[in-house]
């Protein structure tokens, strides 16, 4: 039997009692598997890795050692969530690796959107490499692949390893306890596991995260501007009930100013926050969200005030195809 197919036998997980079952079989089979030795997951505070991670926190306790990197492209607030979470709620023994300096500076003046996806990515493998070579006896990697990426990979729209690209020495045996599963059944397992909503039911994050929100060359200014006024859409969407039933919501700053006036009557220059909501199946189309004039004119306001430095909002009206999800 291939280890990489699911059985058809394989009852689909959709209520507390099977992530349950579930649970109890993959805590077994990881006991199983890795002993007593120790397991190293890069832990994003994704659903999927965040849900391994979990899992295995149940199963060997301290001898899973989780490492979250902050590249500085993480949403407001998610590197607290990963310590509060993991380290003091489920006391696991967890590395936070503050990196926003490194990344930030290697991407300075780097306009190129490919470009600025390869010096992250290669990037964060280089810091899992120094934090994995500081760690001893390491036996075992844990991932957070799931069944659509086996899939993908099988199909050759994607090659999948999640932390791929590490050295020959530090290849370690894998532990990939949901790889058979779909994201559905993800979040049922990472409920019953006693993970939080925002992070069970969280919507899609690229891996170079804020950073192809942060159009053309990242600044720390735009940044934060990306950051703060993401944090105000994703607060007045949850407020009003549109958290879950819009697939995914972002802002985007392009890397402009234009012209403004404020209260007092005097000329701005400052940046335009583009706000994108969309839904779709698969992300390969999507549709544009209908969202409240009411709520879109609040959340303008709200930016428009909170956010340094902004003295415009747009609404991006536009649907897959023609334009991408994202706009890099
Ligand atoms: P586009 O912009 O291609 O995005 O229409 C399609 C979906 O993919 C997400 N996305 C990513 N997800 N790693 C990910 O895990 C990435 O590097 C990445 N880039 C884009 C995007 O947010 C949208 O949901």
């Amino acid at each position: 039997m291939d280890p990489n197919v699911r059985p058809e036998s394989m009852e689909r997980i959709t209520t507390p009692a099977l992530a349950e079952k579930f649970i109890a079989e993959q805590v077994a089979a990881i006991k199983a598997q890795v002993g007593d030795k120790k397991v190293l997951l890069a832990l994003s505070g994704g659903v999927d890795s965040s849900v391994v991670a979990a899992l295995l926190i149940k199963a060997i306790g301290k001898n899973l050692v989780c490492v979250h990197v902050n590249h500085g492209l993480l949403r407001k607030g998610e590197p607290e969530q990963v310590i509060k979470v993991f380290r003091d709620e489920m006391d696991a023994n967890l590395v936070y690796v503050d990196a926003v300096d490194r990344f930030l500076d290697k991407l300075a003046g780097v306009k190129d959107p490919e470009t600025k996806r390869k010096i992250i990515g290669a990037e964060f493998i280089r810091v899992f490499e120094e934090e994995a070579r500081k760690i001893k006896d390491i036996a075992f990697l844990a991932q957070g692949t799931i069944y659509p990426d086996i899939l993908e990979s099988k199909d050759g729209v994607k090659a999948h390893h999640n932390v791929g690209g590490l050295p020959e020495d530090l290849k370690f045996a894998l532990v990939e306890p949901v790889k058979l599963l779909f994201k559905d059944e993800v979040r049922v397992v990472g409920k019953a596991l006693g993970l939080p909503d925002n992070m069970v039911y969280r919507q899609p994050f690229p891996g170079p995260g804020l950073g192809v929100r942060c159009v053309g060359a990242i600044t720390r200014e735009r940044l934060e501007v990306v950051r703060e006024a993401d944090a105000i859409l994703r607060e007045e969407f949850a407020k009003n009930g549109l958290q879950g039933k819009v697939w995914q919501y972002f802002t985007i700053v392009p890397d402009f100013k234009s012209v403004g006036v404020n209260a007092e009557g005097k000329r701005t220059e400052g940046y335009l926050v583009v706000l994108r909501a969309i839904n779709t199946r698969d992300a390969m189309t999507a549709t544009v969200a209908e969202i409240p004039f009411a709520l879109l004119s609040h959340i303008t306001d709200r930016i428009t005030h909170e956010v340094a430095g902004v003295n415009r909002v747009a609404f991006d009206l536009t649907p897959k195809p023609t334009g991408t999800i994202e706009w890099e």
